[in-house]
């Protein structure tokens, strides 16, 4: 398992470093749209202006400009330009979104053990996914009042990945997933479920093993599981699954809100 906990490490690192080198250019193309629509606007009102002397310019002058403007499309220039400024803008705004997921998901810019708000890892794993699910899942989220959780919140954000991945994968053509969040007896306990496929009796003792994949080669290593029952584990907590092949599947998590008081950290 160490091998498997390094991938992920140098895994967490290349996205955090990716994220890192991304944000800059970004900002300034993000910035920088600003002052490029103001510009345009200066110019469009120095080329009008150029209109109100037009009786005082030579007729030949001005109609060699008017030969220019058809030329280059002008009115079609005026009219495309603050569309086209407003999707970079749209794009710029994207970029930027997820470059803060990833930073978010990767937690790697920030001290190892971090006290986070669960549901921030939720909303910026289901962000990440989101391509993967909007054509057939509706997510729910049915999120509670959580006290903030000291842990290894990449590994953590690492485990909702492999499940929510899982449970989108699990839905054939439409479904949902529900994702519920409660605080239970000193335990943050965050609930997965999906009404895909489901898991059959033999198969669902062996999920958490590791290379246990019913998936096709080059389609799953069977890791994903083996690898978040190792991190809850690390949290002190526990993960449990209920299953019934053709209706659906439940991860329930639990991670007792104090476990890194209890937990040898040097250790893990
Ligand atoms: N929500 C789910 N619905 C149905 N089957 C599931 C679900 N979650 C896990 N499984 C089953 O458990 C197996 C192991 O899951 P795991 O995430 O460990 O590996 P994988 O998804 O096959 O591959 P990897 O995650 O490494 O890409 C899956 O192949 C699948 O059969
Ligand atoms: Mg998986």
């Amino acid at each position: 398992m160490v091998v498997h906990s390094e991938k992920m490490k140098s895994l967490g690192q290349l996205v955090a470093g990716v994220a890192h080198e991304l944000n800059n250019p970004i900002n300034f193309i993000y910035g920088n749209l600003d002052h490029l629509r103001n510009y345009m606007n200066d110019l469009i009102g120095v080329i009008d202006s150029l209109a109100q002397v037009a009786d005082k310019v030579p007729a030949e002058v001005m109609e060699s400009i008017e030969k220019s403007k058809e030329e280059a499309d002008y009115q079609f220039i005026l009219e495309d330009l603050p569309p086209l400024i407003k999707s970079c803008k749209d794009g710029a705004e994207r970029c930027k979104q997820i470059v803060l997921d990833l930073k978010n998901f990767s937690r790697l810019d920030e001290a190892l053990l971090k006290e986070i708000d669960i549901h921030e890892g939720l909303e910026s794993t289901l962000n990440i996914l989101y391509n993967k699910f909007k054509n057939k899942v509706n997510v729910h989220k049915e999120f509670g009042e959580l006290p903030m959780l000291s842990c290894y919140a990449g590994q953590l954000n690492q485990v909702f990945m492999n499940i929510l991945d899982n449970a989108i994968q699990a839905v054939p053509e439409h479904g949902d997933v529900y994702v519920r969040t409660s605080f239970e007896n000193n335990n943050i306990k965050v609930i997965i479920e999906d009404n895909g496929a489901g898991i059959d009796q033999e198969s669902l003792s062996r999920i958490f093993d590791p290379f246990f994949t019913t998936k096709p080669v080059g389609e799953g290593t069977g890791l994903g599981l083996s690898i978040s029952y190792r991190i809850i584990k690390t949290h002190n907590g526990t993960i449990d699954v209920e299953s019934e092949k053709g209706k659906g599947t439940k991860f329930t998590i639990k991670i007792p809100v104090d476990w890194h008081k209890e937990a040898d950290i040097a250790g893990v």
